[in-house]
């Protein structure tokens, strides 16, 4: 039987503090609390031996959270444990960090253990905007985890920036632009601000705190991103991400095609042959299932063809790529174009959506209003 391709995620809910944008899995960062942790992945980790030993691991992603936040030996060891079973040689290896605790000691390990891509959050290069978000980090931070990057020997890195900041001005993107050049990362992820419900910015933006941008100023800053990368060797290949040739995420890219993808840890999600499971949000519940020796699963969903078709086409339109025709007909054993026939017509006659080749894409005007296509997509 030909061994399956798989991700792996490994989710580290560990922080030095809480940003003021961020909903994601995390807690503040607590020794005892990591060790243990620790010990319960690896548990985790044998109870998908099974399922393991069917599959070839072709990308890794460490994400969090914030990885870096932890003694790299915990790293080290949790990439050992998934040296039990089959990955591949080429195989893209990434860890997330914020720039204060990317040391270049940190880097060297990393480095041993088969990691070949640093994913760094800068989010600006704005000291006052940094501090206004909850950064822990400054500008020059940014730059000095940079160069333990370069000295480590590590090629392929990634800068993850936002725009639509509070009180972030055009002058402040246009300088983002300039480091990003004399940087040189292989990879920029650049978001705009999602105001998520229980955050510290959302209630300032609840409260009607007038330093937010509108849609006008969002897509200004987004635009110019978007130009001056391009401009500057990126490829945009999905709505926020952009990369050197050859160097698009490919773990990433996983998720946005549906591929299989297996995940550990509090919160993370799995896609296993059309299953959907998400594991418990908190420590207890998580680390109680595995005392019993179960999947810390707290959810499962089976995805019907229709979910999948939805997902399918949802993440394909966001790529640049956009959606194939072939690809998608073989896969779902659909006639898209006679399935979407009203959806298809109305989006390319009002300029949102294009036929190049064989592939069906957002335009620059559609990737601004790509909630409006996907609904009229969705069934
Ligand atoms: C969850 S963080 C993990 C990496 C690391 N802890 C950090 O903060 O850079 C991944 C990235 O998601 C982005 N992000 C998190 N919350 C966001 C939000 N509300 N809106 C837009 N981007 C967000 C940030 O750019 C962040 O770097
Ligand atoms: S953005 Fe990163 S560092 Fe900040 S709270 Fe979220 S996961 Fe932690």
């Amino acid at each position: 039987m030909k061994k399956i391709n798989t991700g792996i995620y490994i989710h580290i809910p560990f922080c030095e503090s809480r940003c003021h944008y961020c909903d994601f899995c995390s807690s503040i960062i607590n020794e005892e609390n990591v060790k243990k942790y620790f010990e319960y992945l690896q548990k985790e980790i044998d109870l998908y031996k099974d399922i393991l030993k069917n599959r070839v691991i072709d990308s890794i992603f460490i994400g969090g959270g914030t990885p870096s936040s932890v003694d790299e030996k915990y790293i080290g060891e949790i990439l050992e444990k998934l040296n039990n079973f089959e990955i591949s040689k080429d195989a893209e290896i990434s860890i997330e960090s914020n720039p204060n605790s990317l040391s270049l000691k940190k880097l060297r390990a990393y480095k041993s253990f088969g990691i070949n891509r640093i994913s760094i959050g800068a989010q600006s290069f704005n000291d006052d905007i940094l501090k206004d978000i909850g950064r822990v980090h400054n500008k020059s931070q940014i730059l000095k985890a940079v160069e333990n990057v370069n000295a480590a020997g590590i090629k392929n890195f990634n800068l993850d920036l936002m725009l639509a900041l509070p009180n972030q001005k055009m002058e402040d993107i246009y300088e983002s632009i300039e480091e990003v050049k004399k940087l040189k990362s292989t990879h920029i992820s650049y978001y705009s601000l999602i105001l998520e419900e229980g955050t510290v910015l959302y209630d300032r933006y609840k409260n009607n705190d007038k330093a937010f941008a509108d849609e006008k100023k969002d897509r200004e800053m987004y635009h110019y991103v978007v130009n001056s990368l391009e401009a500057l060797g990126y490829k945009q290949y999905e709505i926020s991400n952009f990369a050197k040739e050859g160097y698009e995420c490919r773990h990433n890219l996983k998720y946005w095609k549906l591929k299989d993808y297996i995940s550990f840890g509090l919160s993370a999600s799995s896609n296993i042959s059309n299953t959907r499971y998400t594991n418990y949000y908190n420590f207890l519940d998580y680390y109680e299932k595995i005392d019993e020796n179960k999947k810390p699963i707290g959810f499962k969903e089976d995805l019907s063809i229709d979910d999948r078709l939805n997902e399918f086409i949802i993440m394909g339109i966001r790529l640049n790529e956009g959606i194939n025709v072939n690809e998608i007909n073989e896969r779902f054993n659909i006639d898209f174009e006679k399935k979407y026939r009203s959806a298809i017509k109305k989006n390319i006659e009002s300029g949102l959506l294009e036929k190049k080749d064989d592939n069906y894409k957002l335009t620059t005007l559609g990737r601004d209003l790509s909630n409006s296509v996907e609904l009229d997509f969705f069934i």
